[in-house]
């Protein structure tokens, strides 16, 4: 938790901290072997681990699969740093606040369709990480499978580092703008735009707006990919030369800094006498990326029907069985819509997925928005096979509608669709946010039913 000078200094740190990411450059592309150096000549060429690596700095690589998984599933990154990650001080335990992780068996799983309003606001100096709020998930971070659903709210920035060793964090802001400060140089992020830390890659948020809010996945399971286009082809969906991935930048403060590390769900803080952020060079393909929803590549129907969401995965982690992913993210972006004789929204279903869905802004076109409703910063869990769809306004609207060209300009929404139903935490179970009459939604969808005599 930050103390109140940072409340108090903040306006001016929060400018300056817009000053930085408006001015930042990036390289760009998903996958890529990406190489950086803050100072020329600081990466060794032709060898990762010289005998004396350039300019005194140290050489530590970073794994972020097993050495020997296939080349295309092969992530690590090389880093050359003023010190070696190694050169810390005992970590001891200090409290989760309201982070949770997996295996969620609190509570009983909940087969009903369940909703959430936004997250109150939260006290007085709330940092990124004091303001994660676990709302559920399933697997188990020591099997490194699973995901979990949090919620942040803050409105402080970060003074301490933080990293995740049971998975990558991907964090999809819905208000205010964030400068993610990451081993690997930073990153700028607003709503609408999504950023992806890779596992055990420390980072410090700061904001750049006086309060920020906003989900995350937090992906125990393989790293998120691009999916496989099929027989879409080469391009679309989310184009991998969108992904900007940060060009090095280091922090070189002697002094005591706080370093928290989520180690098997659990926070874990060092003081090192040092920044973390030190490095000044690195190469490498697991390294931090952020993305702008909107440049998503959409793909619809040019002639009827509904397409499955899965038309809109942005990123996928797969598992051992073909085509079944441990977490998908999905996006609902500005479309046209032009089925011929065809039902626009979503339709009814019950799918073996369970999917939490999250609003960024405006409204989700199988919902009716408001007060009350899926609002921004709110969510809503279908849990495995639960029947859900268009809401009865939804539905009667739609069915009716005048079948002409129709473009959705004005939302953005989400999908973490997941293998495994999400149980909940307590917190979440008994949320004063928790929306009470959920079903009511789909209450009074008529009997139209007329047998033909
Ligand atoms: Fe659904």
């Amino acid at each position: 938790m930050s103390d109140g000078a940072t409340a108090r200094g903040s306006a001016t740190e929060r400018e300056e901290a817009r000053k930085t990411a408006e001015g930042l450059e990036h390289l760009s592309g998903f996958g890529n072997e990406h190489s950086s150096e803050a100072v020329p000549r600081a990466l060794p060429v032709g060898r990762n681990s010289p005998q004396r690596a350039p300019l005194g700095l140290y050489a530590e690589q970073l794994s972020g699969s097993a050495f020997t998984e296939p080349r295309a599933e092969n992530r690590r990154s090389w880093l050359y740093r003023i010190r070696p990650s190694a050169a810390h001080p005992s970590f001891t335990r200090t409290g989760n606040g309201a982070l949770r992780s997996a295996p969620f068996t609190q509570t009983v799983p909940d087969p009903n369709r369940l909703r959430w309003n936004p997250l109150p606001d939260p006290d007085e100096g709330t940092d990124f990480l004091a303001g994660l709020w676990t709302l559920g998930g399933n697997g188990d971070v020591a099997q490194r499978s699973g995901m979990a659903v949090h919620l942040y709210h803050a409105n402080a920035s970060m003074r301490r580092v933080f990293s995740d060793a049971d998975g990558e964090l991907l964090i999809v802001p819905e208000r205010g703008g964030l400068l993610l400060r990451t081993e690997f140089g930073m990153l700028h992020v607003e709503p609408g735009h999504v950023a992806l830390i890779p596992r055990g890659v420390r980072f410090r948020v700061e904001l750049l707006d006086e309060t920020a809010r906003g989900y995350v996945c937090e992906n125990y399971g393989a790293a998120f990919r691009l999916p496989d286009l099929g027989p879409i082809g080469a391009n679309g969906l989310a184009n991998a030369r969108d992904f900007r991935a940060p060009v090095a930048a280091y922090e070189d403060v002697e002094g005591p800094v706080e370093v928290v590390n989520k180690f098997c769900g659990n926070l874990w803080a060092a003081t090192y006498d040092h920044s973390p952020l030190d490095v000044v060079a690195w190469h490498g393909n697991h390294v931090p990326y952020a993305y702008d929803l909107r440049r998503f590549n959409v793909m619809g129907t040019i002639s009827y029907d509904h397409p499955d969401p899965s038309i809109f995965t942005v990123l996928t982690s797969p598992s051992d069985t073909p085509g079944l992913a441990g977490v998908d993210f999905v996006v609902f972006a500005p479309r046209w819509l032009v089925g011929e004789d065809t039902f626009r929204p979503p339709y009814f279903h019950r799918n073996v997925m369970s999917e939490y869905m999250g609003l960024i802004e405006g409204a989700y076109d199988a919902k009716t928005a408001g007060k009350g409703g899926f609002v921004p910063g709110g969510g809503s869990l279908h849990n495995m096979m639960s029947a859900h769809g268009p809401d009865r306004e939804t539905f009667d609207r739609a069915s009716a509608a005048e079948l002409r060209p129709q473009k959705i300009d004005d939302g953005l929404a989400f999908m973490f669709e997941t293998r495994w139903p999400v149980s909940l935490t307590p917190q979440a179970a008994r949320a004063e946010h928790l929306q009470q009459g959920y079903d009511d939604v789909w209450r009074g969808l008529e009997r139209h039913f007329r047998p033909l005599h």
